[in-house]
């Protein structure tokens, strides 16, 4: 009976944290808050997301601790053997650029409290324990030599903090206070001692209590230091940008999806479930052409070497985005749609077709409302022969079959601005 019930509570303790953590995603920004400049990152469109810590040495994905029940006096071994010899951010930010990638967002502490940080408030660091170096620093100093947009990821809740785990939530009164007074000083430590920060991204609200985390007030300090910083939602109160996780859901406000390559954010050597490149640039195409952002996580193993077939996914986006980059920077949605052939971008007054099911020599389109002028393919450069008729527009004299094996792109240019036909099509 005992037991039962202790099971019970357990159960109930693991639903209700992970719950918390998960309610942190459904968060929006508010409509009509002061956002600092966004143009920046509008016009990115494409990120990397870098999930590394102590739990890439297991390499069993970054909630080992919690999912294995893992006591930090053994979880805390992992700190002490943490030394990646082959640690090397340049690498990690060349291979964003190489992807086409315009903003980096690393994991400066995941929930298992760990630091790549030098922190006065806690001793759970990369400097103060096997590596002792700030890798924080090294990443900053490679994204800031490159001229790479940075952005840091912390979690606000500490699995190793005293009090927090095998408890579990809701917290005493008296952790809470330590734990959120160490949160408030480590994220001034970031955003004062690494230059300029682009981008803080929260996470792990847990417990899921804003005033408790005195969430309005690290805000604040926040915009206080770092005046441009892009903040996002999951502190439990407005931020600048919204975050829906491994799922594309437009929004009004800035948003931005954040997706796995596999199904694990820190590296997992057994997850081999890759999504397919041409699956990667369906997900890419699909927030451009709703005006959001895509968030491509990458995860280094314990030695921070990223997984040759993650190297290999980022070479094959990045060769399709010097071609056809130019449908994604800065694209919002199209008012030309192509409904039976894939999707449609629009950057300023061009619209991209971005053909999924390539239809053969002619490609017909309808619900035009200006006239075509001209339709470039983008992979091999060549223009097609262009028939209107009214609202009907058919690009002809194109390859039988499509040259790119990924997602071909027509550039299409206007007489004047692009608009749908009225009616429009619905
Ligand atoms: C979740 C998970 C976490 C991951 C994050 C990425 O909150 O807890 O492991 O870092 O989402 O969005």
């Amino acid at each position: 009976m005992k037991m039962k019930k202790l099971r019970l509570i357990v159960f109930l303790g693991l639903a209700i944290s992970i719950n918390v953590i998960a309610q942190t995603v459904k968060t929006s920004p508010s409509q009509g808050q002061n956002h600092p400049d966004m143009g920046w990152w509008q016009e990115a469109r494409f990120g990397m997301f870098i999930h590394w810590g102590v739990y890439s040495i297991p390499g069993r994905g970054e909630w080992l601790m919690y999912q294995e029940h893992v006591p930090f006096t053994e979880y805390a071994n992992l700190a002490d053997q943490f030394n990646p010899r082959d640690f090397n951010p340049r690498q990690w930010v060349a291979k964003a650029k190489e992807a086409g990638m315009k903003y980096v967002v690393l994991t400066t502490r995941h929930h298992d409290g760990f630091c790549l940080f030098d922190s006065k408030v806690s001793d759970f660091t990369s400097t103060k324990t096997g590596a002792k170096r700030d890798f924080v620093k090294e990443f900053a100093d490679a994204c800031h030599e490159a001229g790479m947009r940075m952005g840091f990821y912390y979690s606000l809740t500490d699995w190793h903090f005293p009090g927090v785990l095998p408890q579990g939530y809701p917290l005493s009164k008296s952790t809470m206070k330590l734990l959120v007074d160490q949160a408030h000083a480590q994220v001034r430590e970031l955003l004062s001692n690494y230059g300029v920060v682009d981008i803080l991204w929260f996470d792990g609200l847990a417990p899921n209590d804003p005033v408790g985390w005195r969430s309005e007030e690290l805000l604040a300090m926040a915009r206080k230091l770092q005046p441009s910083v892009l903040i996002n939602d999951r502190s439990g109160i407005p931020g600048d940008f919204a975050t829906p996780e491994n799922h594309v859901t437009a929004q009004t406000t800035p948003w931005e999806s954040c997706f796995c390559m596999n199904r694990t954010w820190g590296y997992a050597k057994y997850d081999r479930n890759y999504k397919p490149v041409h699956e990667l640039l369906r997900l890419l195409v699909s927030c451009a052409s709703q005006k959001g952002n895509f968030l491509l996580n990458v995860s280094p193993d314990g030695d921070g070497i990223l997984p040759i077939e993650q190297a290999e996914i980022l070479g094959n986006i990045g060769k399709w985005m010097k071609v056809n980059g130019m449908a994604i920077y800065g694209a919002g949605p199209s008012p030309i749609i192509a409904a039976n052939m894939g999707m449609t971008t629009r950057v300023k007054d061009k619209v991209y077709l971005l053909i999924q099911r390539w239809p053969g020599s002619s490609v017909p389109l309808a619900w035009c409302g200006s006239k075509v002028k001209s339709a470039r393919l983008l992979a091999t450069g060549e223009y097609a022969r262009i028939e209107q008729k009214g609202d009907r527009v058919w690009l002809h004299d194109l390859p039988e079959l499509p040259p790119d094996t990924y997602l071909n792109v027509i550039e299409l240019t206007f007489e004047g601005v692009p608009k749908p036909s009225e009616p429009a099509y619905r």
